[in-house]
């Protein structure tokens, strides 16, 4: 049996997004109604810059593809400039021809948020499921707000945001850790997990440990990524950095 998840190495950052994005350039063109579930972070930005230059460029069509987006910040509203809303329009959205109307986000500002994670399952359901969900990875080994702990919540939920990932995402707050929101809500590890085909994102010595024991094991809810393991078609796009510690592994 193949091991899952698969590993890809690419020299540099730009040829990881490249190639990731020439794969779902195909995939648009091969299915026009594609769902895809799409990641934020600074690792994706290469990813959605090279989205952008094949739709202008070679006229990739995203005009029946539909979006879910893994997270968003509890307490904000959609046009706060630290949402992922905010973040996906002004780094892909705006910049394609996707039907707004087919872009899907948690509501981080809803009053009920228990049934705003259950309307987003519902809607991710009603879509026929995920085809394609790329992701990012924290340096703690988190996928989407899914932190480590002793537990590891199934479906979309709220999370306590750990401190490191408060502080990676203190850019879009002003510089300010404190001012990043305390709370997420997220797509859970079995919202992830039964995507059709998973890929995950890696880039940069600082995720090199962490990627070394995604590969390697064990599974553990104290590496959520770990669990990719389970996933029959997961795989990993890695730029050498990212890689070295993975001697032998391909
Ligand atoms: P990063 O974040 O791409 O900014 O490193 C990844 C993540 O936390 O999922």
């Amino acid at each position: 049996m193949q091991r899952t998840p698969r590993v890809s190495i690419f020299p540099n950052p730009r040829d990881v997004a490249r190639t990731l994005a020439r794969r779902v350039a195909a995939a648009l063109r091969d299915n026009p109604r594609v769902v895809l579930g799409l990641p934020t972070g600074r690792t994706p930005l290469l990813f959605y810059e090279e989205l952008v230059r094949l739709h202008a460029d070679e006229d990739v069509d995203f005009s029946q593809a539909t979006t879910f987006n893994l997270d968003e910040f509890v307490g904000i509203p959609a046009g706060h400039p630290g949402s992922y809303r905010t973040f996906m329009g002004r780094f892909l959205f705006q910049h394609v021809n996707i039907d707004p109307a087919r872009t899907n986000f948690l509501d981080g500002a809803a009053a009920d948020l228990n049934e705003e994670c259950e309307r987003y399952e519902d809607s991710i359901a009603a879509a026929g499921g995920i085809d394609l969900q790329i992701l990012g990875i924290g340096t703690n080994g988190h996928i989407g707000f899914n932190e480590p702990g002793q537990e590891l919540d199934a479906r979309t939920h709220k999370v306590t945001l750990r401190p490191e990932t408060r502080r990676s995402n203190a850019a879009l707050f002003g510089g300010d850790p404190d001012s990043v929101p305390t709370h997420a809500l997220s797509m859970g590890m079995g919202t992830i997990l039964h995507a059709r085909k998973a890929v995950l994102l890696a880039t940069g010595d600082t995720k090199a440990r962490c990627v070394e024991r995604v590969v390697r094991g064990p599974i553990t809810t104290t590496l959520p990524a770990s669990l990719l393991q389970l996933h029959p078609d997961a795989e990993l796009m890695l730029d050498n950095a990212a890689a070295q510690e993975l001697d032998g592994v391909s």
